[in-house]
């Protein structure tokens, strides 16, 4: 169809868009996901429009009422999409085209002037703005659930030791809630990155225009308060084609992620039969189609998996931006996708591991065996002597072959008698086999950020405050 006015080309064109490449041109597939803070954005701008005399009082009544109705209408249609089509043409390209046809098709020529002064460049840019604020905000209450499922968990085991690992070999006692603080202290500096992201995302582009701004009297401040902007973007040109803010929430989801991949890791190695510390919910877990035994840790092992997803998603963005010439090039579309993708991927994944986390039950029993066996206290021994006035060094060699000397007779450190101590030292007494109580052991590590029970306690407390 030569010389249609549909969607955004209007009438310079004579020749429509080939098919193939009208798919590829359209986002709405994906943008739908911006209806409503397209709607919001385009009522702030209609109101302004209106305040300004730019726009005739009664136009401006209609389109804020028709998009309200819009905005409604659609939405309820996108809420359960599965047995009908989509409402959106995608032969309008985008959301913000349908959403404009629709709202002419409804109120008439009026709708036509809701464009007034305004491009897509600095509409979408605007919408994605709104879109990784609120996303942001969503993410940081998630990572908040997920910290008050494991901080929940660390207060019911302050008192449960287990082994803590280095290189995944034993290494020193510590309390269980002093592992799972860890992963608290982890996703608080998630938190604060996703803060630290919607900070720079808090300026509103619209008044930007297609990259020159617009000779319009508009009043960007009064469109940025009424959308909850902290403020408005300083460069037009740059404005309409920054897409910073979505790559920094990105990098942000991409971090907060891979810390989610280590504790799903360590969920799918701690329910092992290797291990047995932790048993997950069953709603977590799936069978085999073969061993009737088996129940596997299938969803920590996506949520470990769907890392490489998101890792992907900040690399596709990065991409998409690197070389752009000044201002808006269609490419900018391209970021939509891996923004969704990756917030979406970490929504889901941090609200299924929350509930996994609050579900979990650790084996007390199995954890304190452990700790008993590996001899987790070789350190003790070398702390006593060097508190007790042996350089370190010498004390460390001392220990290691205590610990050799209890290994090739198929003991525990503690098993082993004064006199063998003092074989290899004078300088132990009856004392030293205090020091190798492993709940001891963890108390004296009595600083802060350490594993004594105090220091958790206290700890717990401050994350308590900051959770409520
Ligand atoms: N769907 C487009 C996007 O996501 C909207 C902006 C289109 N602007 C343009 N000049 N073609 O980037």
């Amino acid at each position: 169809m030569a010389n249609e006015a549909r969607g955004a080309r209007g009438r310079r064109f004579a020749e429509s868009l080939d098919p193939d490449a009208a798919e590829l041109n359209a986002s709405v597939g994906f943008d739908w996901r911006l209806l409503p803070h397209d709607v919001a954005g385009s009522i702030a701008h209609a109101q302004m429009l209106g305040r300004r005399g730019i726009l005739p009082a009664a136009d401006v009544e209609r389109i804020v009422t028709g998009l309200r109705e819009i905005g409604a209408e659609l939405a309820a249609d996108l809420a359960d999409l599965k047995d009908r089509e989509s409402p959106l043409d995608s032969a309008l390209e985008d959301i913000h085209m349908n959403v404009e046809a629709r709202l002419s098709a409804r109120i008439g020529a009026a709708g036509g002037r809701l464009h007034t002064a305004r491009s897509r460049n600095d509409q979408v840019a605007t919408d994605l703005r709104l879109y990784a604020l609120a996303s942001a905000k969503k993410l940081m209450l998630e990572l908040d659930n997920l910290r008050r499922a494991l901080l929940a968990q660390a207060r019911a085991h302050v008192d449960t030791l287990v082994p803590g690992y280095t290189h995944l070999q034993r290494a020193q006692p510590i309390r269980l809630a002093h592992h799972l603080l860890a992963y608290v202290a982890m996703f608080g500096r998630d938190r604060a990155r996703m803060e630290d992201a919607a900070k720079r995302a808090d300026e509103c582009p619209l008044g930007s225009g297609a990259l020159a701004a617009t000779t319009f009297p508009i009043d960007r401040n009064q469109v940025a308060s009424d959308l909850g902007f902290r403020g408005v973007t300083r460069n037009s040109l740059d404005a309409a084609g920054d897409r910073d803010f979505a790559v920094e929430l990105v990098m942000a989801c991409a971090l907060a992620q891979a810390h989610l991949s280590r504790l799903g890791e360590e969920l799918v190695l701690w329910s092992s039969q290797e291990f047995q510390f932790a048993k997950l919910p069953e709603a977590y877990c799936s069978g085999s189609s073969i061993m009737p035994q088996k129940v596997n840790p299938d969803i920590p092992e996506l949520v470990r998996a769907k890392t490489g997803r998101v890792f992907g998603d900040l690399m596709a963005l990065l991409t998409v931006i690197k070389g752009l010439p000044l201002a808006y090039n269609k490419d900018l579309q391209e970021t939509q996708e891996p923004l969704y993708d990756a917030v979406e991927t970490l929504d889901i994944c941090l609200r299924v591991t929350a509930r996994i986390v609050r579900g979990t039950v650790f084996d007390v029993d199995r954890m304190w065996k452990s700790v008993a066996e590996g001899h987790l206290v070789a350190t003790e021994l070398a702390d006593y002597l060097a508190s007790k006035g042996i350089p370190f060094r010498r004390a460390h060699d001392v220990a290691g072959s205590l610990v050799r000397k209890a290994q090739s007779r198929g003991v525990e450190l503690v098993a082993l008698s004064l006199e063998e101590l003092r074989a290899e030292d004078p300088t132990f007494d009856p004392d030293v086999y205090e020091w190798l109580d492993p709940l001891r052991a963890v108390d004296r590590r009595d600083v802060v950020g350490g594993p004594a029970r105090n220091q958790v306690l206290a700890e717990i407390s401050r994350l308590e405050q900051e959770l409520g």
